[in-house]
Order: C-alpha cells, then structure tokens, then sequence
C-alpha cells in the first residue's frame, strides 16, 4: 500500500499542448484518491524558491482546453548546478511533499532523477513536441503541434503554388526531426531535412529535383527542414541562384507550440496524468509513464533514460518513397 499523502505537480522545459489537461488529471485523480496536491509554479525554478500552493478541483476547472501551462514552465539553472536536485528535494520535505509528478521532456526527467537520490519519488509524464524520449511511442504535444504546422504548411503550399515557386519551411526539432518528417509526409512534401539523416542529404540532388519537377510542370516545391539541422536562408539563396526559380523560407518557430490541444493530446494526458497517480498509489517508485505498443504502461526512470530514440525506418523509407515524383 502507498505511503504518500500529498504529491507536487509541475511542469518543465518546453510547453507542450496538453499539459493542463495532464495537470488537471493529476489533481482530480490525486484528490478523489484522498491525496493533498500541490502546483509548482515555473517547473524546477518554482520548486527551488517555494513557489508552491495547494490546488483544488476547482483551480483546474477550464483548463482542459488552452494550450500552454497554467502552472506555467522554465529551464531551470538552478537545477544543473551542483547543489540544485538536494535543494529542491529539501523543499519537498518543507513542504510536505511525498512525491512529485514532473510533466517534460528527457532534459526534466534527468533533473527528477538526480532529486530521486534524495530520496523523493518521482513520476514523470512525458510532454513535449518533439516526440523524442526514447522509452514512448507518444509524448503529450506532438499530435497539436504536427496538426498546428501542417495547416501553416498546407497555406505556404497555396501561395508557393500561385507564384511557382520553391518553398523551405523549417519546422521545431531540435536533435529530434519527428515533426519534420510527419510534416514531409502528411503535407506531401517534396523533400524533408532531418538531423537523424543529416549526414545522407544530397543538396545537388535537390536542387536537380527542384529543376526536373518544374520542367515536369510541378508548380511547387515544397522542401521540409528540421530546425536541428537549419541552413534554411542558405539552401534558399543556393536553391534560387542555380535554378531561377523564386525560393522563400518560412520558420514555423514558437507558433507550433502553442495552441489548444488536439482531442488525442488531452485524451493521452488525461490518461497519463491519471495514472501517474495510480502508479504512486501503488507503491511504486521513480517511474516514467509510457505509451507504447498501443498501451499505457510504466518504465523505470533510469532505464527509460538510458534508452536511445531512433527515427522510425519504416515511416522514413515511405516519406522517401513518397517523395518520388
Ligand atoms: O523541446 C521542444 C522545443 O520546442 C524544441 O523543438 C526546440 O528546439 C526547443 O524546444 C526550443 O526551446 P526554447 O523554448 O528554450 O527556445
């Protein structure tokens, strides 16, 4: 049976829509489960300075549909300095804290596991857009965001399509290119650039494409670029000085995370966050909630951490293939 009486939530890193309705799970389930649950405002930053109060039902009442984190979030210094996961872990005990529920990405989860070695349990949900953690098939935030850009994308296509022109659009992704290649896939693009392949891009190759399929009569070109990778301005400027043809650059940026959540994002956060509670409830210590092979289940931080996320071949391959023209 589990010893926790009270639990703190906080989000951390980058938002991901889907985070409230993660953080309202978490608060409903952990009350109606006898739990006292605390919001940590500013993610870690919050939790080193006390910015900590209890949350009601109530506080999470016309959450479930903004996007951003009401409990708002921060990469946090702190925490990467050497006496940051022991402070924080003092602050759970001052405030009575028996277990925290960290909604982030992997960069979180390292955080949450040196606290753990204080002594806290720690649960975290994976949120961030990136589709990058290693130890799930689904992180809360990608399903809005791959939707957010591809509306922008299918709008760049229109006016690129009017004008005959190519167009590169970088879309968010750090050393991830996930968003990049549902983009190159869903927004039928004509290439993608991704970190994970960085290394196998032929620019001539492109620029030749870009050449054949305006001689084939293509109206566009629709080429898709991962922000780890960049070098958007400079394939444009190289793209338009050997072919002619008029090449823009649009960066999708900060607009792709934004947004109310899609019905998947608050679906599998309501699940995650409810289940976090669960697993606590359980007794369990120093878990990471996952999706995985069509199930929610819970890993071990440590080895969830260690694992490496490799891009999906089979989704690669395709895109390649659909790439032919
Ligand atoms: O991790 C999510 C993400 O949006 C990445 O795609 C991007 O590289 C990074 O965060 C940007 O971080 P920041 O908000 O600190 O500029």
């Amino acid at each position: 049976m589990s010893e926790i009486k009270s639990i703190g939530v906080l989000t951390s890193g980058g938002d991901a829509p889907g985070m409230n309705p993660a953080v309202r799970a978490v608060v409903r389930v952990g009350i109606a489960k006898g739990l006292k649950v605390y919001g940590i405002q500013r993610g870690y930053t919050g939790l080193l300075n006390g910015d900590i109060r209890e949350l009601s039902t109530k506080d999470v009442s016309e959450k479930i549909q903004l996007g951003g984190t009401f409990l708002q979030t921060a990469r946090c210094k702190g925490m990467r300095e050497p006496e940051g996961p022991k402070k924080a872990a003092e602050m759970c005990r001052v405030f009575g804290i028996d277990a925290l529920v960290i909604i982030g990405g992997d960069g979180s989860f390292k955080g949450a596991g040196e606290i753990a070695k204080y002594g806290v349990n720690v649960i975290g949900i994976p949120g961030t857009i990136d589709l990058d953690i290693a130890c799930t098939d689904y992180t809360i935030g990608f399903d809005t965001a791959v939707n957010t850009a591809m509306e922008a994308i299918d709008k760049i296509r229109d006016t690129s399509t009017s004008h005959e022109r190519c167009s590169i659009v970088e879309v968010m992704g750090r050393d991830a290119g996930y968003i990049a290649l549902w983009c190159g896939i869903v927004n039928g693009a004509e290439e993608i650039i991704i970190p994970e392949r960085k290394l196998d891009v032929n620019y001539d190759a492109i620029i030749k494409s870009v050449i054949q399929n305006k001689q084939r009569g293509k109206k566009h070109n629709l080429i898709i670029v991962a922000e780890g990778v960049g070098g958007s301005q400079a394939l444009a400027e190289k793209i338009e000085s050997i072919t002619g043809i008029a090449t823009r650059v649009s960066i999708l940026g900060y607009l792709q995370r934004g947004g109310s959540p899609t019905a998947l994002d608050r679906m599998r956060a309501s699940m995650m966050g409810a289940i976090a509670v669960e697993v606590l409830m359980e007794g369990k210590r120093n878990r990471i909630i996952v999706y995985k092979d069509g199930k929610y289940n819970d890993v071990d931080l440590d080895e969830g951490l260690a694992m490496q996320k490799q891009l999906d071949k089979q989704e690669y391959d395709i895109s390649r293939l659909l790439e032919t023209r």
